[in-house]
């Protein structure tokens, strides 16, 4: 482990690391554009140039993205020659970009608007007219590009070249004329993991198309989530409006719905990146939502409904339940300890791969795309749902059950979060809350467990599942 010095303090680094990576490490703050951590080194942006004092007295300077560290050499990383390169380096830098960011969907959160105010801060020195280009470049349906503001750091187009490996982006033309575009063939659109070259953009030039102009990013809170789109359970921010930034005209909705998903880094699963589904995820859980319990698809009151249902448990010979893959750890420790005795219960898949979805690749997804089987098959068995001669109650506990296959005859307990015409089928409807209303736990496949915070406010006609678990298996008595 070789000793190195940062502005005179020591600093050890790893066998090979580069001088960037030893001061990220270590907490020093040296800028950068092109660098990303789990990409190839490009070096091409030159705005992490740092000095190194030479035994001899005089000082060079070199990218500090590229350059290996060796023992006992000593980087100034704040010295003024190396403010004074940050500084031009800007000017140049932004020679042709427009600076518009009271209109860019990245301003608060983009290096470039901060490295501008830190290091430069002042007008172009050039008097010649900005190079103009394209301002709004459709990539795909879901990224559009601005030409203008990109500053050709090819972050984008080495993701496609080394993590999705689509290969999907090139920089055409030379110069000042310099223009990412993608392949025609449209594997950009068909890369499932392209928006993840909207968070690795360092600039506002990339940027998600269902997001654009929604909000500024200052309006917004990150909820730390767990997508269930599959088993891998990719850690994620659920971002919406912050209490102080809710809209009281407009559109209100907005005030409870998701405005954008982003990766939650986590080395153990995902890493930095998630797949496209899991920015989706208002897709799936701002569906139309069942919010009234049902005796035979008649409107009851909650509790009228789990008294029925408490009923229907009490008289049962022979019940089964299909546990959900979506409950959470502790939902399903609920059912086993509350009802677990009581039914012979069976591990169901709430969600099967949709048409043309990508069952499996390289990177992160995964086949079963639902987030929690692996603890529910812990506590349930992995036996394929069955049931046995003399069924006469069954339990659905979460979407995906075909009630044609249920035995003739059996009376159906539902408990299900979304509006689907099953619901009004059943003997008795429950509503559930759903994953933003609560916080809970789920386990990927590889058994790493990670937590989900709630986003929004439970809805009052609707119910946790670990609460109606216990009301459930309450004696009928009780309630009499
Ligand atoms: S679009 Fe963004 S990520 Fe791609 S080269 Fe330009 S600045 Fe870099
Ligand atoms: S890989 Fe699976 S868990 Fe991760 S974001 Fe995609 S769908 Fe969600
Ligand atoms: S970050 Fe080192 S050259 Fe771009």
């Amino acid at each position: 482990m070789p000793e190195f010095f940062i502005n005179g303090q020591p600093v050890r680094a790893e066998k090979n690391q580069t001088v960037m990576q030893a001061a990220v490490a270590n907490g020093f703050v040296i800028p950068y554009f092109c660098w990303h951590p789990q990409l190839s080194v490009a070096g091409n942006c030159r705005i992490c140039l740092v000095e190194v004092e030479d035994e001899k007295g005089g000082n060079w300077t070199d990218i500090a993205c590229n350059m290996p560290v060796s023992e006992g050499m000593r980087v100034l990383s704040d010295s003024d020659g190396v403010r004074a390169h940050r500084k031009a380096m800007l000017q140049l830098t932004l020679l042709n970009h427009p600076v518009d960011c009271g209109i860019c969907d990245k301003a608060g959160e983009c290096t470039l608007q901060d490295y501008h105010f830190r290091y430069n801060g002042s007008p172009s020195v050039s008097r010649d007219a900005k190079v103009r280009a394209t301002k709004y470049y459709p990539l795909s349906d879901r990224i559009v590009l601005d030409n203008e503001r990109c500053i050709l750091c090819s972050r984008c187009v080495r993701f496609t070249s080394e993590i999705s490996k689509s290969h999907a982006l090139g920089i055409e033309q030379r110069g000042d004329h310099s223009l990412v575009r993608a392949v025609e063939d449209g594997r950009f659109a068909a890369d499932p993991y392209s928006d993840n070259v909207v968070d690795i953009c360092p600039v506002g030039a990339l940027l998600s198309r269902p997001f654009l102009h929604k909000a500024r990013v200052w309006y917004l809170q990150g909820t730390a989530s767990v997508c269930p789109g599959c088993e891998r359970g990719c850690t994620v921010r659920i971002w919406h409006r912050k209490p102080e930034w809710k809209l009281t005209a407009l559109d209100p909705r907005q005030n409870a719905s998701i405005a954008r998903v982003t990766p939650l880094e986590n080395p153990a699963v995902n890493g930095p990146w998630i797949c496209n589904k899991g920015r989706d995820l208002a897709k799936i859980f701002e569906r139309p939502r069942a919010e009234h319990a049902m005796l035979k698809g008649a409107s009851v009151e909650l509790a009228a409904a789990v008294d029925a249902a408490r009923r229907l448990i009490g008289e049962a010979k022979r019940p089964v339940a299909l546990v959900s893959s979506w409950g959470s750890n502790e939902e399903l420790e609920a059912f086993r300890n509350a009802l677990g005795g009581r039914f012979a219960s069976f591990v169901k898949q709430d969600c099967r791969p949709a048409p043309g979805e990508v069952l499996e690749d390289h990177l992160l997804i995964r086949p079963d795309k639902n987030p929690n089987t692996a603890a529910a098959r812990k506590l349930f068995g992995d036996a394929a749902p069955a049931f046995p001669e003399g069924t006469d109650l069954v339990l659905v506990w979460g979407e995906g059950c075909d009630f044609d296959r249920l035995p003739g005859g059996a009376k159906i307990i539902f408990l299900n979060a979304y509006l689907q015409p099953e619901n009004g089928h059943a003997d008795v409807f429950l509503p559930l809350s759903i994953q933003t209303e609560r916080r809970g736990h789920y386990t990927n496949f590889e058994g790493v467990v990670s937590a989900f915070e709630p986003c929004f406010p439970k809805k009052a006609s609707v119910a946790d599942a670990e609460t109606l678990f216990a009301a459930l298996a309450a004696p009928v008595e009780a309630t009499a």
